[in-house]
């Protein structure tokens, strides 16, 4: 028969647009874990529903864009410049983001965030139903509807509105919070009632769909289920579908003569030393702050290391119009009150910020030749970041909270040869799959950190190897492609069991 169509919507295209002149454009792979996973799913009739990241607010633009984007099969949703703020860079990265994340609202900026709760909320909605416009206009009969993370929660309710009979998939990449945490949200009702009119929401973690389950119960009172969400009759089914990666196009990269090159360049510039990788957004959730402090605290306790190992840390800058305080020391106070947003400037402030301490500890620890941390304020191409993953000896994952994590998964999958060490935050959603092959740590314990960072790199070589298989054959065998024909298969299940209800 018919190969079923796919129709994947998210807020952020997997390619990203550039304007270059009145009609013409250049389109760059988008950075993040959704996109990421999302290219890692082969074989399938899909076609992409989302935001190309730019505003295009001329007809000519926007007519040639989208031209562009169909060699790539993307359709874009044009968002203009007000929506942009209120929608992406308010509701949900300076609400959403934050409070999923057990951040809560920005310390700063708590009242005026408050305050614009609701205009934001209602550009929230106007935004999801400008998706769901794009949806209709692309829909055919039979079509699987896969929406995608906190940017879309109420796009389920409008696409079940327009047409009951649509197939809906809703899929959160972020954890989901504790209802004591969910339920200080002022539109907490709304959106679970509109997330529940998919027919399947899955999650990264049993976790995760627990808590949304519980918020169901405690805040709607419905009926929670081991198969999701019950009201009058209507079952909307709830469960966790882990995330993976496509692990043989990173073993792939590895056998090309450029990165091989690549690999032997670094290898030389760093020989003598360990190396250690931090692959990160610039995003407050990451703990970088807290990352470096530790490897800082490391390097006092054990002298003997200061020039015999160095961090390489690549900062991905991110969602930069987010407001400044959404720094990443914020998240470190009470303990440090380091979080005065008044000193820092426009525009990328934890840029700075994590600047100063990088700089202070390579005053402190650097030599005439040799400096303890690299920084980086960019991101990298995929060869370029395949041959770091594989030429490192420990790769330092500390996220505060992070929906899965797929950084850690790419480093493993790129360690065949070398069988590096994977330090994981126990915060991080990749901690239940990668738990049993990586050294665990509680990322605000920075003496732990410390410790952990030491015992990595005196790790016997059995030790290391023992640690590696498990995490290798995880990673090898919960690939982004299972992933995603498990969860399509289950809606399709799930909606045929339904019309057998009726
Ligand atoms: N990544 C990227 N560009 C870079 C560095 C990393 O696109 O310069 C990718 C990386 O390969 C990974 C993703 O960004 O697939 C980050 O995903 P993760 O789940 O670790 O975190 P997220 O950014 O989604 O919070
Ligand atoms: C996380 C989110 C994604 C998002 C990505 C990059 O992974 O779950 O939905 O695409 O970060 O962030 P951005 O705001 O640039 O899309």
């Amino acid at each position: 028969g018919m190969k079923q169509r796919l129709l994947v919507v998210a807020n952020r295209l997997p390619v990203s647009a550039n304007r270059r002149g009145e009609d013409q454009w250049s389109l760059e792979i988008s950075a993040g874990g959704l996109v990421s996973a999302l290219l890692g799913v082969k074989d399938v009739d899909a076609k992409w529903i989302g935001w190309a990241g730019v505003n295009v607010p001329d007809e000519v633009g926007q007519r040639a864009l989208t031209r562009a984007l169909a060699e790539k099969r993307c359709i874009p949703v044009f968002l203009d410049e007000e929506i942009v703020h209120q929608y992406y860079n308010g509701y949900c990265n300076n609400i959403l983001w934050p409070l999923f994340h057990y951040l809560g609202l920005p310390q700063e900026d708590r009242l005026a965030t408050t305050r614009n709760f609701e205009s934001q909320f209602n550009a929230y909605k106007r935004a999801n139903q400008m998706f769901a416009d794009v949806v209709y206009q692309h829909y055919q009969e039979g079509d699987v509807i896969w929406c995608h993370d906190y940017h879309l929660m109420f796009l389920p309710k409008c696409l079940k509105d327009h047409d009951i009979n649509m197939k809906v998939g809703w899929f959160l990449h972020t954890p989901f919070p504790s209802s004591e945490i969910y339920r200080t949200l002022p539109s907490r009702s709304e959106l679970l009632r509109s997330v529940l009119c998919a027919d399947l929401v899955g999650f990264h973690t049993y976790d995760y769909a627990r808590h949304f389950v519980s918020a169901c119960t405690r805040i709607l009172g419905l009926e929670g289920t081991p198969e999701g969400v019950e009201d009058q009759g209507r079952l909307t089914r709830v469960a966790a579908f882990p995330i993976g990666i496509d692990s043989e196009r990173f073993k792939r990269a590895l056998e090309l003569p450029a990165v091989k090159r690549h690999i032997s360049e670094l290898t030389q510039r760093f020989a003598g030393r360990k190396v250690m990788l931090g692959v990160d957004r610039l995003d407050m959730i990451k703990g970088i702050p807290q990352k470096i402090l530790a490897f800082e605290k490391f390097l006092e306790e054990n002298h003997e290391w200061n020039d015999k190992v160095v961090l390489l840390q690549i900062a991905v800058p991110t969602r930069t119009d987010v407001p400044e305080c959404m720094s990443p020391f914020c998240a470190l106070s009470p303990i440090y009150t380091l979080c005065d947003s008044t000193s820092m400037s426009a525009g990328v402030p934890q840029m700075h910020e994590v600047h100063e301490i990088v700089g202070r500890i390579n005053g402190r620890f650097g030599t005439l030749t040799a400096v303890p941390i690299h920084h980086l304020d960019r991101s990298l191409d995929f060869h370029a970041l395949c041959a770091l993953y594989a030429v490192t000896d420990v790769a330092l994952v500390t996220s505060l909270r992070d929906g899965m994590n797929l950084v850690s998964y790419e480093y493993v999958a790129c360690q065949g040869s070398k069988k590096g060490v994977l330090i994981l935050s126990e915060f991080a959603g990749a901690a239940q799959s990668l738990g049993a092959g990586a050294i665990l740590v509680n990322p605000w314990n920075i003496t732990e950190v410390a410790d952990s960072i030491k015992h990595a790199l005196t790790m016997s070589s059995d030790e290391r190897e023992k640690r590696h298989r498990h995490n290798y054959a995880h990673v090898t065998t919960h690939t982004a492609q299972d992933w995603a024909e498990t969860f399509v298969c289950e809606l399709n299940e799930t909606v045929a069991e339904a019309q057998l209800r009726i």
